[in-house]
């Protein structure tokens, strides 16, 4: 990857909180694509995070960070890199720096957790215990602000005085922090308590570095305007929202929410995309179901041991191209590879996929270059015998085209209509690979 030598500016942005299980790549893209203008990845652990390998993933097109059982600690993509921020958990400088050092050329900051009142974090000395150490906490970040070249950052949580906030915050500015986010409870108070937005104001008014309000969701934040009523309520800089985004990312999009249903979808394909786990899928989704977990619905998204339950549960918008991913993945086949090329006749499009070495097309041809690909790529499950996953809003033309394709197919008495999504076919159209004349040929 490119380094990137811009410090992330923490004015004036909307913020996704670090969230465990929650803030993984699905969700960090799907924040992005909705408005947010930071997102910081789950809480991760510096002894574990040390122990992990960079590898570069040609198939997925990211950067993983594996831990010594093969399992992904950490994958973020190019798409993130100027966005992403890095949450560690760490009671220690020097393990920090690690850290830091294995994943800056990666990420766009470093912050440091010091927020977390659960006991798996504060019995380590990480998280909110942090708070009773300030010694430690002025080595762990200046140790990191001199040693990494990404901006640094920390979470905190407010203390039982103001006047105790205060010394603190002023200490921990002086440490050369880019900026702070305050979530305005104290290390006992839960979700049910009210936030102090007095706190994270007064914090505001005595820094000079920005200072991101956390802490609003459900009783201040529910719809994207209350994000700029919760910014000025605090004096904040820029606001930092977890629960809300998790129950809805699309809290990030000016227009307004998203149907709960298009948000889960649009989920799912990043989850597909970018092979997240299905327990990891499992889990987000159900986070934003809540109260429809009982639902038909969401009984199966339950009940789901796989990432095909999954889908199941939410079929209307896999894709055949995501369907011949995954089953690329699950066979250890290279990923599909496709070739379009356009008719300067009637500027329609076909295209080729290849797999296994095999190559399938549809003998029709698609109005745009997507469709070409999802034709190919149902052509392709066909002949393996595979489930072809459905075609959603995003591709009505390709039904339609079904009443076009006599007109438009050069294949003449070749052509075959495309069955319904979802139908199980197992007659391959065309395979190129075995001996059909390619309609790429000439070009
Ligand atoms: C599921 C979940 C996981 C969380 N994990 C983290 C975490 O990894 N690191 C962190 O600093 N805070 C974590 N938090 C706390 C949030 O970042 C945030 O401080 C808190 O939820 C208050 O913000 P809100 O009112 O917008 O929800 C988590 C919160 C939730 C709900």
């Amino acid at each position: 990857m490119i380094l990137n030598s811009l410090s992330l500016c923490y004015h004036n942005k909307l913020i996704l909180a670090p969230m465990v299980r929650v803030g993984t790549l699905p969700m960090r893209l799907l924040a992005l694509d909705y408005g947010a203008d930071i997102v910081y990845c789950e809480e991760l652990i510096d002894l574990k995070m040390i122990q992990c390998k960079r590898v570069v993933n040609e198939v997925l097109s990211t950067v993983d960070f594996v831990a010594p059982d093969d399992r992904v600690v950490f994958r973020t993509c190019e798409r993130e890199q100027n966005r992403v921020v890095f949450q560690m958990g760490t009671s220690d400088a020097e393990r920090a720096l690690a850290v830091a050092r294995l994943v800056e050329n990666d990420v766009a900051g470093i912050d440091v957790n010091m927020g977390c009142p659960k006991q798996y974090s504060t019995k380590g000395g990480m998280g909110a215990a942090l708070l009773s150490d300030p010694d430690k906490i002025e080595k762990i970040l200046s140790t990191l602000v001199k040693g990494t070249r990404r901006p640094v950052t920390c979470k905190i949580r407010i203390l039982p005085s103001l006047e105790d906030t205060l010394s603190l915050v002023k200490r921990i500015e002086r440490t050369g922090i880019a900026a702070i986010a305050v979530h305005g409870r104290k290390r006992e108070e839960r979700p049910q308590h009210p936030v102090s937005c007095e706190v994270i104001k007064a914090i505001a008014d005595t820094l000079s570095i920005p200072v991101i309000a956390n802490g609003g969701s459900h009783d201040h934040i529910q719809q994207y305007s209350d994000i700029e009523d919760f910014r000025q309520a605090t004096a904040a800089s820029s606001v930092m929202v977890a629960r809300a985004a998790m129950w809805n990312p699309s809290i990030f999009l000016k227009e307004g929410l998203r149907p709960l249903e298009e948000v889960m979808q649009k989920y799912i394909r990043y989850a597909v995309q970018y092979d997240n786990h299905y327990t990891n899928t499992k889990y987000c989704l159900c986070q934003m179901l809540r109260e429809q977990l009982e639902s038909p619905q969401g009984r199966l998204l339950h009940a789901a041991q796989s990432s095909r339950e999954i889908w199941r549960a939410y079929p209307a918008q896999i894709t055949p191209k995501m369907c011949l991913l995954e089953w690329c993945r699950r066979e250890k086949l290279a990923q599909p590879v496709y070739e379009t090329v356009q008719r300067p006749l009637d500027r329609l499009f076909s295209s080729i996929v290849t797999v296994a070495e095999q190559k399938y097309q549809s003998t029709l041809w698609d109005k745009s270059k997507k469709l070409a690909e999802q034709a190919a790529a149902i052509v392709c499950l066909r002949s393996q015998g595979l489930p072809e996953g459905r075609l959603g809003e995003e591709s009505p033309s390709l039904h339609k085209r079904k009443r076009e394709a006599p007109d438009q197919d050069p294949g003449g008495p070749r052509a075959q209509e495309l069955a319904q999504p979802g139908d199980l076919c197992k007659k391959p159209f065309v395979a190129l690979g075995s001996g059909e004349e390619s309609p790429l040929e000439g070009w």
